[in-house]
C-alpha cells in the first residue's frame, strides 16, 4: 500500500552525500545502537496506524495529498545533514536549492523577477504577505471574502490591522458588486486578498474584474493561491478560471502551498512579491548569524528564523523530476483531480440521491442529501450529511463535511423549510490523480450508503 520500493535510492543517495564529507576524520556517533533505534521505531509505525489512509483513493476528504516519493527521499536525505535555511552558514547547498525552486514557481506565474521564499505553510505566508501589505498601508484596512481562509482575520487581529469580510455570491466567489460598494463608501481599503481557489469549495474570486476596479480605487491585491495555485498550469478549467489565473501576474504578491498541491510534505508554504524592493522592509540587525558570505541570506528576507532546508531540496528535487510546465506530468496530475470532480459532479446531478451545489471550479465537489420529503428542514438534511459522512466512513470512502451557506444550494427543493442560513454538506477533495480512475469505485459507495 505504501510506496517502499523507492527506498533503494535513499540509500544509495545517501552514500553518494557522504562520500562529499570522506576528507573528515572518522568519528563515533554518540547515538544508541541500531536495535533499539528499530525497536522504537517499530513503535512509531504501530502509533502512526491510527491515521486515515490519506495516500489511498478512497480518501476523498480533506484537502491532504501524498508527497512525492522523490519528495520524502529527498527531505529524507537531506535530514543526514539537516541544514537551517536561515542564513548561507546553516544551509548553504539547501539555501541555493530554496532560490532556484521558488524562482520556478514565481516563473510558472510569470515573473521573471520577484522577491520570495519557503514558509512553514499557508498561514505563515499569508502574514508575511499582510505584513508587507500592513507597513505599505498602514491606516488601511485588509478586506476577503466571508468564503476566504479564516486565518485572513486572525493574521490582520497579529498585525493590528483592520479586517473586514466581502459577502460572496451563489458560487463562493467574491461578489464584485458587495467589493464595489465598500470601495465607493469610504477610501479605507489598502488590500483585497483575492483567494484562487477558497478552502471549502476550490472557488476561484473573479481577479480580472477585481484589477478593473484596481484601477479605479486603487488598492494592493494579495493573491491567496494556497490551494489553487498551482492549477495556473491545469488546462481543463472553465474559461472564466482560465481568465483569472493568466492575470494573477498582476498581483502584489501571491501565496502558493507546495505542501498542497506541490506533492511537498508539510512544513512547504511560499510567498512571492512582485516588486523586489519590498525587501528594504525586512531590515534588520542580526549580530550573529550572516557572516560567512556577502550574498543574500534567505533570513534577511523572511520573518521566521530558523526553516528547514529538507524542505527545498524535496520541492527542488520535485520540480526537477516533475518541472512546472503546462502539459508536462505535473499538470497532468492536477488535470486529472478536476475530471474526477467534474465527473463526480456530473453523476450525483444526474442521480437522485445528492445535490451538488455548484460545478467545481478546481477538484473540490460540494454536495447535500436530496431530503427525503420536500417539506424537510436543513436541521434534517444537516444530520443526514453527518449520517453519510460515518456510515461512507464504515466502508472505507472518506469524505469531509463543511458547514456552508444554504444559498449555494439552488437546486434543493423551493418547499423545504430554511430554518436557518447554514447547511451541513459533504464535501470531497479530488486531489489525487488516482481518483479519476477510482471515480466508479466512490460513487457506487456514496449511492450505497
Ligand atoms: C486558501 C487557503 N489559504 C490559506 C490556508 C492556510 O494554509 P496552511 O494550512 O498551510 O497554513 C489554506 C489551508 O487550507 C487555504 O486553503
Amino acid at each position: 500500500m505504501i510506496d517502499l520500493n523507492s527506498l533503494n535510492a535513499l540509500l544509495d543517495a545517501a552514500k553518494k552525500l557522504d562520500a562529499g564529507f570522506a576528507n573528515l576524520p572518522p568519528f563515533e556517533p554518540q547515538t544508541p545502537g541500531a536495535a533499539r533505534i528499530a525497536e522504537v521505531l517499530t513503535e512509531t509505525a504501530a502509533r502512526l496506524q491510527d491515521n486515515y489512509p490519506y495516500f489511498h483513493p478512497l480518501y476523498a476528504g480533506q484537502m491532504l495529498k501524498p508527497p512525492h516519493p522523490i519528495a520524502r527521499l529527498a527531505y529524507a536525505l537531506a535530514m543526514f545533514i539537516n541544514p537551517n535555511n536561515h542564513a548561507l552558514d546553516g544551509g548553504r547547498a539547501t539555501s541555493a536549492l530554496e532560490k532556484e525552486a521558488v524562482a520556478e514557481i514565481a516563473g510558472m506565474f510569470g515573473w521573471d523577477k520577484h522577491l520570495g521564499h519557503l514558509t512553514g505553510g499557508g498561514t505563515m505566508a499569508n502574514l508575511e504577505a499582510l505584513w508587507v501589505a500592513g507597513q505599505l498601508a498602514p491606516d488601511k484596512k485588509i478586506v476577503a471574502s466571508e468564503q476566504s481562509h479564516y486565518t485572513h482575520r486572525r493574521i490582520s487581529s497579529v498585525l493590528k490591522l483592520d479586517y473586514e469580510s466581502i459577502p460572496v455570491d451563489n458560487h463562493a466567489r467574491m461578489d464584485l458588486t458587495a467589493l464595489e460598494k465598500r470601495l465607493v463608501t469610504k477610501n479605507d481599503i489598502g488590500t483585497v486578498v483575492v483567494t484562487m481557489g477558497t478552502t471549502a469549495t476550490g472557488s476561484v474570486d473573479p481577479l480580472p474584474e477585481i484589477l478593473k476596479l484596481r484601477d479605479r480605487y486603487n488598492f494592493r491585491i494579495h493573491a491567496d493561491a494556497a490551494y489553487g495555485g498551482y492549477f495556473s498550469l491545469a488546462r481543463n478549467l472553465a474559461p472564466q478560471t482560465v481568465t483569472a489565473f493568466a492575470r494573477i501576474n498582476e498581483a502584489d504578491s501571491i501565496v502558493i502551498d507546495p505542501h498542497k498541491h506541490g506533492l511537498q510534505p508539510y512544513g512547504c508554504g511560499c510567498v512571492l512579491f512582485r516588486d523586489p524592493s519590498v525587501g528594504r522592509l525586512y531590515k534588520h540587525d542580526s549580530p550573529y548569524t550572516y557572516f560567512s558570505s556577502a550574498e543574500l541570506h534567505l533570513g534577511e528576507i523572511s520573518l521566521e528564523c530558523s526553516r528547514p532546508g529538507a524542505a527545498a531540496a524535496a520541492l527542488w528535487a520535485t520540480q526537477e523530476l516533475l518541472p512546472l510546465q503546462k502539459s508536462g506530468e505535473f499538470a497532468r496530475g492536477l488535470e486529472q483531480g478536476r475530471e474526477a470532480a467534474l465527473a463526480l459532479y456530473k453523476k450525483l446531478k444526474s442521480g437522485d440521491k445528492f445535490i451538488p451545489a455548484f460545478e467545481p471550479e478546481l477538484d473540490i465537489v460540494i454536495f447535500a442529501p436530496r431530503p427525503k420529503s420536500d417539506s424537510a428542514s436543513l436541521t434534517e438534511v444537516s444530520a443526514e450529511s453527518r449520517r453519510i459522512f460515518e456510515a461512507a466512513a464504515a466502508k472505507n470512502l472518506h469524505l469531509a463535511l463543511a458547514e456552508l451557506p444554504a444559498a449555494f444550494f439552488q437546486n434543493l427543493p423551493a418547499t423545504i423549510r430554511r430554518n436557518k442560513p447554514i447547511v451541513t454538506a459533504l464535501r470531497s477533495v479530488l486531489m489525487k490523480p488516482e481518483h479519476a480512475l477510482w471515480l466508479d469505485q466512490i460513487h457506487s459507495i456514496l449511492i450505497s450508503v
